[in-house]
C-alpha cells in the first residue's frame, strides 16, 4: 500500500506519503516536491547512527547535520540556538530544505527551528517513530519546552512534506507501544474500526493501514481547526490527565503513550461519573493487549492541580474530552470546582 494525503494549511499544502520503508528512498522523493540548494538534517543521538549516513546519501548536493542529544529534557531554546548556529555556518538560506529525522522531540524541534529560521525555511519530516508518524509529525505543531511546562513556546507550522513510516520494525517493543496510545486514542475519538484492527493478535503486520487511517483523522481534524480553536482539541483525549500524570513522575516514570494510556481510562471512568455510557472495561482491555499501563498511581490533589496549572485550563472551566461512544467524543467544559471533586473519586 502507498498512499498519500495531502492537507492544506495557512503556509501551504502539506503532502503525507504512507509507504512502509519510504527512508530508501527519501531523497528521490523529496527532490520530486522541493528544489533546495542545499539541505540541512536534524537528528538526535539515538537515530544518527542508525539512518543518517544512509539518508544524507541520498543527496547529490551539499548535505550538513546537526545531531542534538536525544531526550525530552533538551526540547529548549538552547538547543535551537545550537541548530540556528550550524544553519548559519552551512549558509542556509530560505530556498533551501531542514529535514527532521527522528521521533517527535526531533519533529518538534526542528519545526520550531524551521519556522523561525530567517523567518521561515521549508521543512520536511521523517517520523521514525510511530507517535511521531500518526500524530506529531503532521498537523504543523513546533516547538520547545520551558521549566514551567512543555511546549510553552511554539508556533503553527506546517511541513510540506511528510515521509513515513519507517524503521518502525527496528523499534524497540516499549517504543512502539508508545504510539499505539495514540492510535487507540483515534479510535475512541473517530473510528471504531481503528480498535477492531488493533484488538487483532497480528496488529503489528496491518501497520500501514492502521497508521493510513490514523493520520487521516488527524489530517482532516488539523485542517477543519489547525490553530487548536476548536475541534483540534479532541485530539487531546486522554491527554489532560495524562500530562497531568506526565509533570508528577518529573518527565522520567511515564514516557507519553504510557501517560495518555492512563489519561483514557481516568477520563473514560470520568465520563461514567457524568452520567455517560462506562467504556473504561473494554479499553482497559485494548490497553493492556498493546501492553500500556491503566492505573492512575499518583495522588488525586496533586493531579487535579498539575492538571489546573496546564495551558486548557480556560477560566473556572476545563475542557475535557469525552467518548460518548467507541468513534464518537465530544468537548466538555468542566466547572473547576466540580471537577476537583471527580478527579478525587477516581
Ligand atoms: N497532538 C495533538 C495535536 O496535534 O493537536
Amino acid at each position: 500500500m502507498a498512499e498519500t494525503l495531502s492537507l492544506t494549511g495557512a503556509n501551504g499544502v502539506s503532502e503525507i506519503h504512507i509507504e512502509t520503508g519510504l527512508l530508501n528512498r527519501a531523497g528521490a522523493v523529496i527532490l520530486e516536491t522541493f528544489s533546495p540548494s542545499r539541505v540541512h538534517i536534524v537528528s538526535d543521538s539515538t537515530v544518527a547512527p542508525l539512518y543518517l549516513e544512509k539518508l544524507e546519501k541520498q543527496f547529490s548536493l551539499p548535505v550538513t547535520h546537526t545531531v542534538i542529544p536525544a531526550g525530552e529534557e533538551h526540547k529548549q531554546l538552547s538547543t535551537v540556538e545550537g541548530i540556528y548556529h550550524d544553519l548559519l555556518a552551512a549558509g542556509m538560506t530560505r530556498k533551501d530544505l531542514i529535514i527532521a529525522l527522528g521521533g517527535g522531540v526531533v519533529g518538534d524541534i526542528t519545526g520550531f527551528a524551521a519556522a523561525t529560521f530567517l523567518r521561515g525555511v521549508s521543512l520536511c519530516q521523517i517520523p521514525t517513530t510511530l507517535l511521531a508518524q500518526v500524530d506529531s509529525s503532521v498537523g504543523g505543531k513546533t516547538g520547545v519546552d520551558l521549566p514551567e511546562g512543555k511546549n510553552l513556546v511554539g508556533a503553527f507550522y506546517q511541513p510540506r512534506l511528510v515521509i513515513g513510516p519507517n524503521v518502525l520494525t527496528s523499534l524497540p517493543d516499549s517504543t512502539f507501544a508508545d504510539g499505539m496510545a495514540e492510535v487507540v486514542k483515534y479510535g475512541y475519538i473517530s473510528n471504531r474500526e481503528i480498535l477492531t484492527m488493533v484488538s487483532q493478535p497480528d496488529y503489528k503486520s496491518n501497520i500501514e493501514n492502521i497508521i493510513y487511517e490514523c493520520v487521516k483523522i488527524k489530517r482532516d481534524v488539523v485542517a477543519i481547526d489547525e490553530h487548536d480553536t476548536g475541534l483540534r482539541m479532541i485530539l487531546n483525549f486522554g491527554h489532560t490527565i495524562g500530562h497531568a500524570a506526565e509533570k508528577l513522575g518529573n518527565y522520567t516514570d511515564l514516557t507519553h503513550g504510557q501517560a495518555v494510556a492512563i489519561g483514557m481510562v481516568a477520563a473514560m471512568r470520568l465520563s461514567a461519573l457524568l452520567g455517560n455510557e462506562n467504556l473504561t472495561a473494554p479499553l482497559i482491555d485494548i490497553l493492556k493487549h498493546i501492553g500500556l499501563p491503566t492505573e492512575l498511581n499518583y495522588d488525586r490533589e496533586a493531579i487535579f492541580n498539575a492538571l489546573l496549572s496546564d495551558k486548557k485550563k480556560f477560566g473556572a472551566t476545563v475542557n475535557f474530552i469525552l467518548v460518548r461512544e467507541a468513534g464518537r467524543a465530544e468537548i466538555t467544559p468542566i466547572d473547576a470546582e466540580k471537577l476537583h471533586e471527580y478527579v478525587l473519586k477516581l
